[in-house]
């Protein structure tokens, strides 16, 4: 265990835990929040076999996983590229998000508290699939959270892979 790290950050950490614990939004297995725009990944990643890469390009090399602008939807959705989906409703709003240019405001569904440091890459560059954390989401109609992701899932997986378990390398 890293003995400066804690000594520095320990009573930081259990506050802030604590403090979580208490005045957090829940967030749990199944939740699905309304989103701007229901965003089918089924119909997309599923059916029409689009790569998640193709759409959250940062996964790879770096922490967080970004969520496409409309810029990239209209790649497909835009009349000038064949015009997928014209006429309903939810592309027809889409569209007019773009044309605006106003940003979608996503709703993030998984949300880690701000005293863990959770980073993407380190977990695709050792082949740990998506599946493994996030279900199948190829088969999901609305996106939704099926793990607990909490400490003890991230601890019990580092356990079983020789991953480092210090306090540190998830709050620092
Ligand atoms: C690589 C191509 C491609 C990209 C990129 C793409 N879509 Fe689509 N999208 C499709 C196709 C194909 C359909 C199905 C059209 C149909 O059935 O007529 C579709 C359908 C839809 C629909 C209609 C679904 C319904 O049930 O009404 C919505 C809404 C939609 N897309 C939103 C988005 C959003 C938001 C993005 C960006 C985050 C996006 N799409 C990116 C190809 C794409
Ligand atoms: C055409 C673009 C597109 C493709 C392809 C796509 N996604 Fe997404 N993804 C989105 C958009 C837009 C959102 C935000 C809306 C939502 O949460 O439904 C999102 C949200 C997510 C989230 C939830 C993010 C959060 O807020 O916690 C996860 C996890 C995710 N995608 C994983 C995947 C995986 C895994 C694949 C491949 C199997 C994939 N996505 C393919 C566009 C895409
Ligand atoms: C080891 C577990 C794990 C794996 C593997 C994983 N994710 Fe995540 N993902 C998470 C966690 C935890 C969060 C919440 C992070 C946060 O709130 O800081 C998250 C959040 C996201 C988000 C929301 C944006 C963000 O970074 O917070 C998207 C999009 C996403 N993941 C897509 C993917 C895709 C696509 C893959 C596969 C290429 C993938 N994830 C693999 C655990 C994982
Ligand atoms: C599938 C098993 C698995 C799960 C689940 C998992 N991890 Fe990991 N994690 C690993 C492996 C393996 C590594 C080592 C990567 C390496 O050595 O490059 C790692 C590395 C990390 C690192 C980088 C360590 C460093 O020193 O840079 C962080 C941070 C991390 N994980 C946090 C988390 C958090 C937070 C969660 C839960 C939300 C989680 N992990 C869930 C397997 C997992
Ligand atoms: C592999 C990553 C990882 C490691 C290692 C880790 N934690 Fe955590 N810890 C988490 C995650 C993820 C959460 C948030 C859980 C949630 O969202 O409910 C958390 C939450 C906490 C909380 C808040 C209370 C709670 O349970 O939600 C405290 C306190 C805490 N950790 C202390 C520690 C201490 C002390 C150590 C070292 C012995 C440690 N953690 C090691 C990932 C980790």
């Amino acid at each position: 265990m890293n003995v400066r790290a804690i000594k520095v950050s320990f009573p930081l950490l259990i506050v802030a835990g604590l403090a979580y614990l208490l005045f957090s939004p829940a967030k749990y297995v199944g939740y699905a929040p309304d989103q701007p725009i229901p965003f089918n990944h089924k119909l997309h990643a599923g059916d029409n076999k689009i790569d998640c890469r193709y759409c959250h390009t940062s996964v790879e090399k770096s922490a967080h996983a970004s969520v496409p602008p409309s810029a990239t939807c209209m790649n497909c959705h835009s009349e000038q590229y064949g015009g997928a989906g014209k006429g309903r409703p939810h592309v027809e709003i889409l569209k007019k998000y773009h044309k605006e240019d106003k940003p979608i405001q996503w709703i993030k569904v998984h949300d880690q508290p701000d005293f863990v440091y959770f980073n993407h890459s380190r977990h695709i560059s050792r082949g740990v699939d998506c599946s493994h954390c996030h279900g199948n989401v190829a088969e999901m109609e609305i996106i939704k959270q099926v793990e607990t992701l909490n400490m003890g899932y991230c601890v019990n997986c580092h356990r079983e892979n020789n991953a480092p378990n210090d306090c540190s390398t998830c709050h620092r």
